[in-house]
């Protein structure tokens, strides 16, 4: 069976955009793949995090994943640092990257803004981990948001000269899985700009944690022009927050946008708001209920990332053992 490891931030704010682009998916894919999900704590602190926040995010996560189906019996949940093959294989991977693939990627550009020399090497270095976290683990297959694309062409290039540089065939070429209508879901106060947990606006998003109250509001609030939908999708052009709507709704209801507009056509916002945030609070408010029930029982999710650490770590130790033969580290 093929192996698929996908990972999540730790850094708050876990949102819609979370949960269609990558978490909602994680599900099914238990059906036909083995499952690792990992709560990426190593990643959250490239840029600052309170200490007492990052442990709570991270529990966060794993109830996220929880709530959502994944299932911990079938599937591994854990945190990237209680397994320390991340952290050795990054290494090794800080040693295969070159700094001209870094210097390409635009996340880093992105989240290190204008002020570069003040941005920590962990965020330069950051698709190392990245590469890192799946290649212990040889997974083939990784679920993620179209923003991950270019990070994950990076690891099939360190996979590559590694496997290259050593003469051998330790490591596969990992493939994207890229699901659905909403893969990018964008901010609700702007249409060009992705859905954020560091968006300064509470409007810019739905949360999790939010009730169907909040959830009416934000959708009551969210930016739109002032045109009826359009019969097709090529009306959705330049339109980009009636757009982001759309695409959310054929995400939420499992419809093409298309879809979605043989519905909706002429119909005003004020219509069509009322009508997502129905179906809003009935596909994600349950998720976000179970979540807040998991979160009262700390104790309960510190278990489960307990065994998914222990079994996760028995994956690895294979693996970084072979690459450490192959670099020609010594044994102890
Ligand atoms: N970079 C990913 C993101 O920001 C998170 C991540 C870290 C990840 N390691 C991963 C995703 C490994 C998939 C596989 O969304």
């Amino acid at each position: 069976m093929s192996r698929i490891f996908s990972g999540v931030q730790p850094s708050g704010n876990l949102h819609l955009g979370n949960y269609l682009g990558a978490i909602r998916n994680f599900v099914g894919l238990q059906d036909d793949y083995e499952c690792i999900y990992c709560a990426v704590n190593m990643h959250a602190i490239t840029v600052w995090q309170d200490p007492e926040a990052l442990r709570n995010n991270t529990r966060e996560v794993a109830a996220a994943y929880l709530a959502a189906g994944v299932d911990p019996k079938r599937s591994i949940i854990f945190a990237q640092s209680t397994v320390a093959a991340h952290a050795e294989l990054a290494w090794i991977f800080n040693c295969v990257a070159r700094l001209g693939w870094l210097n390409r990627m635009t996340q880093f550009k992105e989240k290190a803004g204008k002020n570069r020399e003040n941005a920590s090497v962990g965020l330069y270095a950051y698709p190392n981990l990245m590469a890192a976290d799946i290649m212990v683990y040889k997974a083939t297959h990784v679920p993620v948001g179209e923003d991950q694309k270019q990070h994950l062409e990076l690891t099939r290039d360190i996979a590559q000269k590694f496997n290259n540089d050593y003469g051998t065939e330790t490591f596969p070429l990992v493939e994207p899985l890229i699901f659905g209508a909403a893969t990018r879901v964008m901010s609700l106060r702007d249409g060009s700009k992705k859905m954020s947990k560091s968006d300064p606006s509470d409007y810019s998003r739905i949360t999790f944690t939010d009730d169907r109250d909040s959830i009416a509001k934000k959708l009551r609030k969210a930016r739109t022009d002032a045109d009826p939908l359009p019969e097709t999708e090529e009306g959705l052009k330049d339109r980009p927050e009636a757009a982001n709507l759309v695409g959310i709704y054929a995400a939420l209801a499992d419809l093409s946008k298309q879809e979605v507009l043989s519905e909706f056509a002429g119909a005003p916002f004020s219509t069509f708001k009322p009508a997502l945030t129905d179906l809003a609070v009935e596909k994600f408010g349950p998720i976000g209920e179970e979540m807040k029930k998991l979160m009262a029982d700390p104790a309960h999710v510190d278990a489960i990332l307990k065994e998914g650490a222990e079994r996760a770590a028995a994956l690895a130790a294979p693996v970084l053992a072979e690459v450490k033969e192959v670099v020609g580290f010594i044994h102890p």
